[in-house]
């Protein structure tokens, strides 16, 4: 089969580089990709940016299988432009995308549906917006309702910071996608990031996660992409696995179903899970997402046994009850080597030296890296915000978490950041 992955991230390496690992891949291509694709003898880049021209691409390469990473050619409706042209593809349909698109379309869904999420209210006038968290009070939490790169949700701790994030959105910082505000509860708890495979009748939960969107240490500084991301989360237990699946994924394929649209693709649920025992505490949907998380990606596809082409073939056919995921019993972690002066303007340019050989257990997934010129020797230069995830399996957490570290260290561009933290909650537990 040739097997086209649509993105340029760290996400789109790894889930290109565990679909290579098919015996079924014959060749597997990458639109855009990034530095470590274009270096991966068995994967291939096409220049191809827009749904329009990886359809182009699909249709004279004779593509097979196509599978979408990020959410903006979902968001731009990439699935129903395939399907039309009798393409086979993983990801949800432009309608059914939005339930990461927009944070109004999905919080509107969440209460029709009784899925359990934080209280809210929906504005386009600052003023009223304004008088709304006072009433409320703080800590207080903003969000665009549209696509923002994981940026547009500000936890306000003071007035002052509320109204400046409501006077940002509504004043256009985030163009179209901040016209209206959500405004939402401030929910306490631990994060888990819960995703599934869907087929339109049936899901595939894959293991758990957890991700670290603060840019600092001790889970300080604004929200980002995603610092670290390890694999599973302790704190799903059987019972909450369970209590998750029957009180937020199944209840939201139904809610689709019920409201016409069919879910296909993967569906991240990031859930706040409050305290008390696991028969009983809080789960609440902090968000959905209509695809993979960035990072919790890289260290599920380490983890992943299974043949994944096997499983993207099984939600193609809509057998995803009849097929199992195996996953290596032992945790993997990823740490994000992010550019100087990311999230606020990474710089880009910066020459990338250290990398080592791709290990059985520690692999470089890239992201914002590039190729200076095509030919075999050439530099590898920083080109995005998240340059690099170092992605390591170990025994236990530690030993994960060591593995992981002692290639950071190895590797170096001028004003690297990176959280020196990644897991310290599962640590704690452990
Ligand atoms: P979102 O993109 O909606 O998941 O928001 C990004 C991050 O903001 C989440 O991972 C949480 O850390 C935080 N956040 C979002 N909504 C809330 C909430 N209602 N209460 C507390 N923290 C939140
Ligand atoms: N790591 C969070 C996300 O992908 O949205």
């Amino acid at each position: 089969m040739k097997i086209l992955v649509v993105g340029a991230g760290g996400r789109e390496h790894a889930l290109a580089w565990k679909i290579a690992q098919s015996p079924q891949a014959t060749e597997v291509f990458v639109a855009p990709g990034n530095g470590g694709t274009a270096l991966a003898p068995n994967l291939h880049n096409i220049n191809a940016k827009s749904a329009q021209q990886c359809l182009e691409f699909a249709l004279q390469e004779g593509i097979d299988f196509t599978v979408v990473g990020p959410e903006a050619p979902l968001a731009a409706g990439i699935v129903d432009l395939f399907r039309a042209n009798g393409l086979a593809i993983f990801g949800p349909k432009q309608a059914a995308a939005q339930l990461e698109s927009s944070k109004t379309f999905a919080k509107e869904f969440m209460q029709r549906h009784h899925i359990p999420t934080a209280a809210y209210a929906v504005f386009n006038d600052a003023q009223q917006a304004h008088d709304y968290v006072r009433q409320q009070g703080v800590p207080i939490v903003i969000k665009a309702d549209g696509l923002a790169a994981g940026k547009g949700v500000i936890v306000a701790e003071t007035l002052e910071q509320a109204d400046q994030a409501i006077d940002d959105m509504l004043g256009g910082f985030f163009g179209q996608a901040g016209a209206k505000v959500v405004i939402e509860e401030f929910l306490t708890g631990e994060e888990a990031s819960f995703i599934v495979m869907a087929d339109g009748k049936h899901v595939l939960p894959l293991a758990s996660s957890q991700d670290h969107k603060r840019q600092l240490d001790h889970d300080q500084g604004p929200n980002t992409g995603g610092m670290g991301a390890y694999s599973p989360a302790p704190i799903v237990s059987e019972v909450l696995h369970r209590r998750i699946m029957q009180e937020v994924i199944e209840p939201t394929m139904q809610g689709m179903l019920k409201d016409g649209i069919e879910y296909t693709g993967f569906l991240y649920a990031g859930l706040m899970i409050g305290e008390g025992n696991d028969q009983e505490r809080p789960i609440k949907v902090l968000e959905f997402n209509a695809r993979m998380g960035d990072p919790e990606t890289q260290p599920i596809m380490m983890r992943l046994q299974s043949d994944f082409v096997a499983l993207l073939q099984a939600a193609q056919e809509q057998r995803l009850d009849q097929i199992q995921a195996q996953w290596d019993p032992r945790p993997a972690i990823g740490v994000v080597m992010a550019a100087y002066n990311y999230p606020v303007e990474p710089r880009t340019g910066d020459s990338i030296t250290g990398l080592p050989e791709d290990q059985a257990d520690c692999v470089v997934f890239h992201a914002g890296t590039a190729l200076a010129n095509k030919a075999a020797n050439s530099q590898l230069l920083t080109s995005g915000g998240r340059v690099l995830c170092v992605t390591a399996l170990g025994q236990d957490l530690e030993a994960a978490r060591d593995r992981a570290y002692a290639t950071v260290q190895a590797i170096h561009f001028e004003g690297a950041q990176y959280r020196s933290d990644i897991a310290w909650r599962a640590l704690k537990q452990a």
